[in-house]
């Protein structure tokens, strides 16, 4: 009996120093690197591309890249990044060759958009946007728009600021967030003409299902819709001032979601963040001025052919 339990100390004791050693050597060590896979990919770039390109970065990079001081996408500290991931900085993408992208060929901006893994091999987790669904044409018209002579990407040599990530950021890196694999096949635009599809495709690439989820941790980045509690909302990013802003259910639940919402107040809400003429969205729902009201439509389409899922979630108070 003594033994066993002697054993069975120093079972816990080993155990225990493992876990000592195991946090120690996250914690000391950075996000982890990835091999970079060389692939064959140059730009195609037109005055029209560029422009589409520009919209789709105003909604998808500018939020996080853009620097209020320099006017351009230096990149800056974010704020609502939620703390226990550490202190997360956004990086210069503009053209500048030292600290922004204008020494990285097409390729390597798109290899980092479609997995996430830098051009020196870094891994960036998920506080840095994704693209693994998006279609191959509006990718390339934001690297399009990267590219361009436009005055937010004009070379600017503001210095980055090294991330700081947190030890579960590190470890989460380990054990549950990996690189995306490269798109074995092409990615097409979805037909415009069938609302759900083109609703779909917006819901997913926009990210909107990625905040109104139930968090952030438990998103399927590869298959959206196997996300834990998938648009029915419940999850806390924060506002610029670090306090928790709880998303809204977007499933067509008639009691705790939008299924008693006309197409017109949808529309309302997300072009012009304003809800029955009084209350007015705070960040991070940023109005979405730049969707046409048919796109948006298409998402309010899309969003009452899921499942409705029941969730209550309060309305939080911005200050
Ligand atoms: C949610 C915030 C967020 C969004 C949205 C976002 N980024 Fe980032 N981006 C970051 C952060 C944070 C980093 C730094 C990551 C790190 O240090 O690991 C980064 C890094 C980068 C880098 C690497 C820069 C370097 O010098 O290492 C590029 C390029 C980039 N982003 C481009 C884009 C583009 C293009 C978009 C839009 C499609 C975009 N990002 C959207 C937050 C964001
Ligand atoms: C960065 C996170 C984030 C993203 C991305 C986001 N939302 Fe939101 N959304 C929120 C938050 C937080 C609120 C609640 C704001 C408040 O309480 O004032 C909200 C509110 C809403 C509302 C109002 C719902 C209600 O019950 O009042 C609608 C509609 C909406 N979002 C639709 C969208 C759509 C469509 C997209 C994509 C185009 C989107 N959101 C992207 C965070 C986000």
């Amino acid at each position: 009996m003594k033994k066993i339990l002697k054993i069975i100390g120093l079972l816990i004791i080993s155990l225990f120093t493992i876990a000592a050693a195991g946090y120690v050597y996250i914690n000391a060590t950075d996000v982890p690197k990835y091999e970079t896979l060389k692939i064959d990919y140059q730009v195609k770039s037109d005055s029209l591309t560029i422009k589409r390109g520009k919209k789709l970065a105003l909604m998808l990079c500018a939020n996080c890249h853009m620097n209020h001081e320099t006017g351009k996408l230096t990149g800056t500290k974010m704020l609502d990044a939620p703390t226990e991931f550490g202190e997360i900085y956004s990086q210069n993408i503009t053209q500048d060759k030292t600290y922004g992208i204008g020494n990285w060929t097409d390729a390597e901006i798109l290899y980092l958009l479609r997995t996430g893994v830098k051009k020196d091999g870094q891994y960036t987790p998920p506080y840095m946007a994704k693209l693994p669904h998006m279609a191959d044409d509006d990718i390339n018209a934001i690297i399009s728009f990267l590219r361009s002579d436009d005055p937010l990407m004009k070379a600017d040599p503001t210095p980055d600021t090294p991330t700081k990530p947190a030890f579960l950021t590190k470890l989460l890196c380990r054990v549950a967030w990996k690189p995306f694999p490269l798109p074995s096949e092409k990615i097409q635009l979805p037909d415009t003409t069938n609302t759900v599809a083109l609703g779909k495709y917006l819901a997913i690439n926009l990210d909107c299902y990625s905040c109104h989820s139930a968090d952030f941790k438990t998103n399927n980045f590869l298959e959206p819709e196997l996300s834990k509690g998938y648009f029915a909302g419940g999850n806390k990013p924060l506002n610029r001032d670090g306090k928790v802003m709880l998303t809204p259910n977007l499933t067509p639940d008639k009691e705790t979601g939008i299924g008693n919402w006309s197409k017109e107040k949808f529309i309302k809400a997300v072009r012009f963040g304003i809800v029955d003429d009084k209350t007015s969205l705070a960040y991070p729902m940023t109005p979405y001025t730049l969707l046409t009201d048919k796109e948006v439509a298409a998402i309010y389409d899309y969003l009452q052919t899921i499942p409705p899922i029941k969730n209550k979630v309060q309305k939080s108070q911005a200050n």
